[in-house]
Order: C-alpha cells, then structure tokens, then sequence
C-alpha cells in the first residue's frame, strides 16, 4: 500500500454498512485512501465495534457527555485534527452538523443520504418515495453544508420502484446501490 493514499474519517450513528463497503474498497491496494479513524455519536454502534475488529481506531462520543452541542462537536473535531484527515464521509450520522463545523471542513465533507436529492430530504425516504408515487428511487452523495441534506449533489445511483414494493424491499435495493456508489465517489475525490 502506498503511503499518499488520504487518509478518510467515518462518522456514523448505527450499523455502518457504509463504512464496511468503502472498508472492503480500501483493501484494494491501488484504492486511493484508507480509512483512519471512525467516530460515532453512539458508544454502541455497530461500525464501531467492525472498525476496531479492522484495527481502525473508533471512537464513541456520546451527546449526553457534552454539555452543549458546541462541546461535542469541539471534541470530536479534536479527534479529526488529531488524526490529520483529508476526507470525511458521513455514512448514517444522525446528527446535523453547525455552521461552524461544515465551514471548518468545508470541501472535505460529504454524506450519502437515501434518496434522489433534492426529492426526499430528512428521514423516512424509501416510504415517501412510496407515498409520492415515485417510479424511481436511489441515493445520493453530496458535498455537505448546515443545511440538512443541502449540500452540492457529487453523484447519484437510481433504483427503479415495482409494484409491491415496501419501503423495506426498496431500502434493500438502495442500500446494494449505495454500496457501491460511495466507494467509487471517494475514490475519484481521492484520485
Ligand atoms: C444509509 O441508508 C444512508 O444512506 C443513510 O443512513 C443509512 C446508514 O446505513 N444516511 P449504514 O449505517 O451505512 O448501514
């Protein structure tokens, strides 16, 4: 593995099956970074515990710790400076960033969000993509900003919606496609 790969930092809230998929891209030794630190805003998340079985260091900051905030946002961009990162992806972070934050790392932020931004930003995507009658769903990346899910759309995957479709059956067919579509995105921003 080359030393110049850029060195990303994950921030997730739950299971991190996001964060497994750009894992297994960084195995690739011609993939052009490697993950180096995981933080989560939950001591028990699921990425957590497959980051450290990786060996990456992983770290829970809990919001409750921190009296404001402002506190636990200057805490775990404390970790994020302390580990020189050059890119971090957002994958299930639940947690709208500040102002100030998205300014700090502005240009070297991104999320995926489960949907065709800008239809369907926030939560409960799949089964609004249902509501509205979509005949096409997907997921995008973005650059992010302090607006929720507001940033400038990177890249988008599409999934078509069938008939008999729930917001499970079409969640299952998005994630497959963001699996695939945040490791490529990552991959060109690093090349
Ligand atoms: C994904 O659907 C992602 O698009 C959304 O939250 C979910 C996180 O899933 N922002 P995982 O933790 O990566 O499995």
């Amino acid at each position: 593995m080359s030393d110049n790969r850029k060195r990303l930092a994950v921030l997730l809230s739950g299971r991190g099956s996001n964060m497994a998929a750009i894992l297994e891209a960084t195995r690739d030794p011609a993939y052009p970074a490697e993950i180096v630190l995981v933080i989560s805003d939950h001591e028990n998340a699921g990425g957590l515990e497959t980051a450290l079985e990786a060996d990456i260091p992983a770290f829970g900051f809990e919001r409750q710790d921190y009296p404001t905030k402002n506190a636990h946002e200057k805490a775990i961009i404390e970790a994020l400076l302390d580990h020189d990162i050059d890119l971090i992806c957002l994958a299930g972070y639940m947690r709208l960033l500040s102002h100030d934050f998205t300014q700090q790392f502005s240009g070297k932020l991104i999320n995926i969000h489960p949907s065709l931004l800008p239809l369907h930003k926030g939560l409960d995507t799949h089964a609004r993509a249902l509501a509205a009658g979509d005949r096409e769903h997907g997921c995008t990346v973005h650059h992010v900003n302090a607006e929720m899910d507001g940033g400038e759309i990177i890249a988008q995957a599409r999934v078509p919606v069938l008939d008999g479709d729930t917001a499970e059956t079409l969640a299952a067919r998005v994630l497959v496609e963001e699996h695939k579509l945040y490791p490529e995105v990552v991959r060109t921003l690093c090349s």
